[in-house]
């Protein structure tokens, strides 16, 4: 059964949009999410962030990257010498996605699919339409998923530089909504992991955890001097 199209108003407007997207029905997971997360930050942010959709604690506070991943993007951007209030932080899906563990009230994350992505990727593309980015940073494989494409591998193509024009092709977005999020043709787009794979790698011990962080300061650093 196809999704309604979600309601998103033509506005360039955050607090438009992030009104708009609090009743937002476009996919299933409103239903047992307690709220929609939108971006936030200013529109005057040269860098916008997308991570993939909130955590448990995202999910209560509604605002994005507030829980354990936060507080390590948080340290990471410190450690690139960007500062947050110069950036824009979002996230594919706004809609925390999660199943209960058997036993227990915690609830675990799920990857959101495809047909999630799509019905939020409007969304997406408001956001950047009005904040008109010049960097955006990617973080981890379902942001880049829902803009530039199943094809890209941020294994192989973290930390360098790419136009925002050059990707569109690969990108999900038709060429009509490429050309209507309206960012200029010299943006760039800088790909990296997520911050949770790096405290997942800290989990593991030994020094993966801190070249892991060192890998996502390093990737940050490069979009920092964009
Ligand atoms: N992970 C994300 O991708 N986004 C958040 O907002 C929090 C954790």
């Amino acid at each position: 059964e196809p999704e309604p199209p979600a309601p998103v108003p033509r506005s360039r407007s955050l607090d438009r949009l992030r009104k708009a997207a609090a009743g937002c029905q476009a996919c299933g997971l409103y239903a047992d999410a307690t709220q929609t997360v939108f971006g936030a930050g200013s529109r005057d942010a040269r860098l916008l962030l997308v991570g993939e959709q909130p955590g448990d604690v995202e999910d209560r506070e509604g605002d994005p990257f507030v829980g354990p991943a936060g507080k390590l993007l948080d340290r990471a951007l410190v450690d690139a010498r960007i500062t947050r209030s110069g950036v824009y932080v979002t996230n594919a899906v706004k809609h925390f996605k999660f199943r209960r563990a058997e036993r227990g009230k915690r609830r675990i994350h799920q990857k959101p699919d495809a047909g999630e992505l799509a019905a939020c990727r409007p969304w997406l593309r408001a956001e950047l339409a009005a904040v008109q980015p010049e960097v955006v940073v990617v973080l981890g494989a379902t942001a880049a998923a829902t803009l530039l494409g199943r094809a890209f591998r941020v294994s192989h193509q973290r930390g360098q530089p790419h136009s925002w024009s050059e990707l569109a092709a690969a990108s999900p977005l038709t060429s009509d909504e490429h050309d209507d999020v309206g960012i200029g043709d010299d943006a760039m787009v800088v790909a990296t992991v997520h911050p949770s794979s790096v405290l997942r790698a800290r989990g593991m011990g030994g020094d993966q955890g801190a070249a892991a962080y060192d890998g996502l300061v390093s990737d940050l650093t490069v979009a920092a001097h964009l």
